[in-house]
């Protein structure tokens, strides 16, 4: 059984759907087999990066499917100490991944201390407009980043990929968001694993029941009503099908409400600033 996922539009004509595959941590054995069951599953957006190690596998289980690559919507990103060479990286991901062009490239983290992820954007510019991806954004951007690529160039990211959940809502960067007019992607959507939910949440346990669904379905379905895009990983087959059974059902208003007060401002990931690895 497959389900219907929503999409969502982007600032550059384009859309994309709502609801993918997260894939960090699945090296590429793995990433072959859990993205060829989530192609079953009925997934046809999938979220990699050079660092995650996995886009020759990714690639495998792209071709062997036989879905038709207009059907599918492939994300991946420029690493930190690539910045300067974003059309030889790109490169190097579009073999590994046997795609001519990818749907969408990110600048995977700022890295400020570096001083290259300005010029990083005007080279994904070109890379867009020579086809090598469809559309450009961006990772783990705070405000003064996003203000620091406006400042030179006219596109404006289609999205901003950050750490979002009901521990760490950005609301405040959520709404900066859509004054700018980019779409907001969660990376870390059911707390990045590092928690138990139902221990840090207790009332969702009650949520659960009365929707018949799972937990993570409900923090899920909580992203969905929210607009926000999202990729949860999991490497279990029946989670595939669990996490991407969205949209049969709806949390009212009260619900929303309840799950908005478990902010805590706490984040579970690396900040920003931090993520200056080589
Ligand atoms: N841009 C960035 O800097 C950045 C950083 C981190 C991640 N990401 C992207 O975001 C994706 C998702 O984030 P994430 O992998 O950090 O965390 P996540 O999706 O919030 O959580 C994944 C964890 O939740 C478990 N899980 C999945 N479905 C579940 C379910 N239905 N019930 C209970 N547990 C479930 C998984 O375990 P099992 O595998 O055992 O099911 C795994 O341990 C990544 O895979 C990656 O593509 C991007």
């Amino acid at each position: 059984m497959t389900f219907p996922v929503n999409t969502i539009s982007l600032n550059d004509g384009t859309s994309i759907p709502q609801v993918g595959l997260g894939t960090y941590r699945l090296e590429d054995d793995d990433a072959y087999r859990v993205v060829s069951d989530a192609f079953v599953a009925g997934y046809r957006h999938i979220d990699t990066a050079r660092i995650y190690q996995n886009e020759a596998g990714i690639g495998r289980a792209i071709r062997e499917s036989g879905i038709p690559r207009d059907d599918l919507y492939i994300t991946t990103k420029l690493w930190n100490g690539d910045q300067p060479k974003a059309r030889d990286a790109i490169s190097s991901s579009l073999d590994r991944l046997g795609l001519e062009h990818v749907d969408l490239y990110l600048i995977h983290w700022p890295a400020p201390q570096r001083g290259t992820y300005v010029d990083a954007w005007k080279q994904l510019e070109v890379l867009q407009e020579d086809g090598l991806t469809t559309s450009i954004g961006v990772s783990n951007f705070e405000p003064e980043h996003l203000d620091a690529i406006a400042a030179v160039s006219d596109i404006v990211p289609v999205l901003n990929q950050v750490e979002l959940h009901p521990l760490f809502q950005q609301k405040a960067l959520r709404a900066e968001h859509a004054k700018r007019g980019i779409a907001t992607e969660a990376w870390g959507p059911l707390c990045h694993g590092s928690v138990d939910l139902a221990a840090e949440m207790p009332t969702l346990v009650n949520l659960a029941e009365r929707y018949s669904k799972s937990i993570a379905q409900v923090i899920l379905r909580w992203h969905i009503q929210h607009g926000t895009i999202i990729f949860p990983k999991t490497s279990s087959k029946e989670r595939l099908v669990e996490n991407i059974a969205l949209f049969d059902f709806e949390l009212n208003a009260a619900d929303m409400g309840e799950i908005d007060g478990f902010d805590a401002g706490r984040r579970l990931g690396t900040a920003p600033a931090d993520g200056n690895w080589d």
